[in-house]
């Protein structure tokens, strides 16, 4: 039995996200101490040529990642590479400081293996993110930076908000991120209709002199016309990139007490929902799909990538799995390639979709 078996039944008595600070904590002090990073490596660390992936001008060295939310200030990056994830995605990054909304605000629904949360966008602030890339330097594997306004910021302050993380943090991802679509900040006003995306899309733009890639990261409760309005307005502006998805406000047949809290509903619920976006996305354009959502096994990746997604990220099913989650995933891909008679992750992408 894992040590994380043992351990997470008395992880799981206390508050969520209490848990969350303690097992990012852990990762943090692992993180810093070169002998222990060694041996994480050693016991987690888990390649294989057939998961190498390259998208938008950026190699990975497996296509399993960690999706924003999970290191919002960068504390523990360099551990979660360590452990054999493929990329880490910081984030969400505000351009100030943020408490975001009152605790409880993250709940398990273990009995789903899912997680409500409306932490509402909490965070450090660009501006500690910035001074630990650079007193730490970016982990041995790709690092995306996820970009967020505060939560008061009507259209013209968020357009300058988005502005002031990518500028501030410039140097040190590989790709940026722009959140459009957290169900957890107040509603100022409509983050994904076309006026506001094309003027946040041209600031970037204009914002990113080295052409770093830019990605649009998009939640599952879209209709496919409001994709299809929103694919048009990322291939004006060049994005390099969608995301899907974020969270979302449906609640689909749950079991667990904290089934009607309100917030964004992650993990294995959300698995189908965010394939199908992933499907009906991968349909609408040849941009790179990053799939996320109910992520917790290497079937489950697989059908991402089968229904589109080059890359794929898990928050949720890293919690429930704990720390040799990356490792089953990535291992456990390899012989669903080899099964299938593919050479590689590569080939496998879009295998599922009508040609
Ligand atoms: C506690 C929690 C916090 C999150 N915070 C963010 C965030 O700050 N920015 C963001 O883009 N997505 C955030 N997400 C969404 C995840 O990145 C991901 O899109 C979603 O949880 C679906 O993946 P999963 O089922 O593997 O958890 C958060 C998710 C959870 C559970």
């Amino acid at each position: 039995m894992s040590l994380y078996r043992l351990v997470r039944p008395l992880a799981f008595r206390l508050p969520a996200e209490t848990a969350h600070g303690l097992g990012k904590g852990a990762l943090k002090a692992a993180g810093s101490l070169d002998p222990v990073r060694r041996l994480v490596r050693g016991a987690y660390r888990y390649r294989h040529p057939a998961l190498r992936v390259e998208a938008f001008g950026v190699e990975f060295p497996t296509p399993v990642g960690v999706a924003a939310g999970f290191d919002k200030n960068g504390e523990a990056t360099h551990a979660l590479a360590d452990l054999g994830f493929g990329f880490v995605e910081v984030g969400t990054v505000t351009p100030r400081p943020q408490d975001g909304n009152p605790r409880p605000r993250l709940f398990r629904l273990p009995e789903d293996r899912g997680m409500i949360n409306r932490l509402g966008f909490n965070g450090q602030g660009v501006e500690r993110v910035r001074r630990r890339f650079e007193r730490r330097g970016t982990p041995d594997v790709p690092v995306g930076v996820n970009v967020g306004k505060m939560n008061d910021s009507g259209a013209a302050v968020a357009v300058e908000d988005y502005r002031t993380v990518l500028e501030a943090v410039y140097p040190y991802p590989d790709y940026f991120v722009v959140n459009v679509s957290c169900p957890n900040t107040p509603d100022e006003f409509d983050e994904t209709g076309p006026d506001h995306l094309r003027s946040l899309l041209g600031a970037l733009s204009a914002a990113n002199d080295e052409d770093k890639p830019i990605l649009v990261k998009v939640g599952p409760d879209d209709r496919r016309s409001d994709l299809a309005d929103l694919v048009e307005i990322v291939e004006e502006f060049d994005v390099a990139g969608v995301v899907a998805t974020n969270t979302t406000t449906d609640r689909p047949d749950l079991s667990s007490p904290h089934r009607a809290e309100w917030g964004g509903l992650s993990g294995r619920p959300l698995e189908e929902k965010a394939t199908e976006t992933v499907r009906t996305l991968a349909g609408l354009t040849d941009l790179p799909i990053v799939g996320v959502g109910g992520v917790d096994s290497a079937q489950s990746a697989y059908r991402k990538i089968r229904a589109g997604a080059t890359l794929v990220q898990l928050y949720t099913g890293f919690v429930y799995g704990g720390p040799s989650t990356p490792r089953e995933i990535a291992s456990g891909l390899v012989d669903l390639l080899e099964r299938d008679g593919f050479d590689s992750v590569e080939e496998a992408v879009g295998a599922d979709l009508d040609s």
